[in-house]
């Protein structure tokens, strides 16, 4: 995770230097949290000059901050109860409210933050992205209607073999960050790594497929099957 953490502070140094702030979107699920309690710690903490950087997610669970499933929780408790990060400056998806009403208000608060006219795609410095083991990234699930979504910013998704409804950035949004990153970590991805990488085996139906030239941040674990 220190490649990581040396990473994400090398982009939000350059993004407040050259545009005076730094728009992350961050993944959720798991693998981040260890990177996030780096990024708290007395040895980073001072690296990153929170005031000038805003946070977003590229997808949330729908439910609310005190769920334990919400991605905004894990990240409040590893990160955000860590930094001095200005409230205003943290743009949490309303997973409690009605799945549309969700997106709908994650997509004004973009807007307003990035200070878009209509039709314009917001420029994310960032996209720190996770990867399922079924090549879903965000919560842009195999098979499902969000993915062939361009007309909005952000859109609800019901994911049948979850049973659940997330909120999710569309790929054109996750595709025009300036620096796309995806975070994979443990051998359970190994396989999908090495299929999309390699660009082989089921690797074009894998949504993260749709996702270009983002770099990878993986363990050894996760870069097990690679052969080359
Ligand atoms: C989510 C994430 C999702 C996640 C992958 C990997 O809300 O679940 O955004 O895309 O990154 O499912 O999750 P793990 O890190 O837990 O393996």
């Amino acid at each position: 995770m220190i490649l990581a953490a040396d990473r994400l502070v090398a982009e939000a140094q350059t993004a407040i230097a050259e545009r005076g702030r730094w728009i992350i979107a961050l993944s959720g699920g798991s693998t981040p949290k260890a990177l996030f309690e780096l990024l708290a710690s007395p040895q980073y903490l001072h690296k990153i000059t929170w005031g000038r950087t805003f946070l977003f997610w590229g997808d949330e669970r729908c439910v609310g901050p005190d769920d334990a499933q919400s991605n905004y929780r894990m990240t409040k408790i590893a990160l955000i109860d860590h930094i001095p990060i200005p409230v205003a400056n943290v743009l949490r998806i309303r997973g409690e409210l009605a799945p549309e009403s969700a997106a709908n208000l994650y997509a004004h608060e973009i807007k307003r933050i990035f200070g878009l006219a209509e039709g314009q795609l917001p420029q994310f410095d960032t996209m720190l992205l996770g990867l399922g083991n079924d090549g879903h990234t965000a919560s842009l699930f195999p098979e499902s209607d969000i993915l062939g979504r361009d007309d909005v910013l952000v859109a609800e998704t019901w994911v049948a073999k979850l049973k659940q409804y997330r909120i999710s950035l569309t790929a054109p949004v996750i595709n025009n960050a300036r620096s796309k990153l995806f975070l994979a970590a443990g051998d359970d991805k190994a396989s999908v790594i090495r299929e999309l990488l390699e660009q082989t085996g089921n690797y074009q139906n894998y949504p993260a497929s749709l996702i270009r030239n983002a770099d990878w941040l993986i363990d050894q674990a996760a870069a097990s099957q690679l052969q080359r």
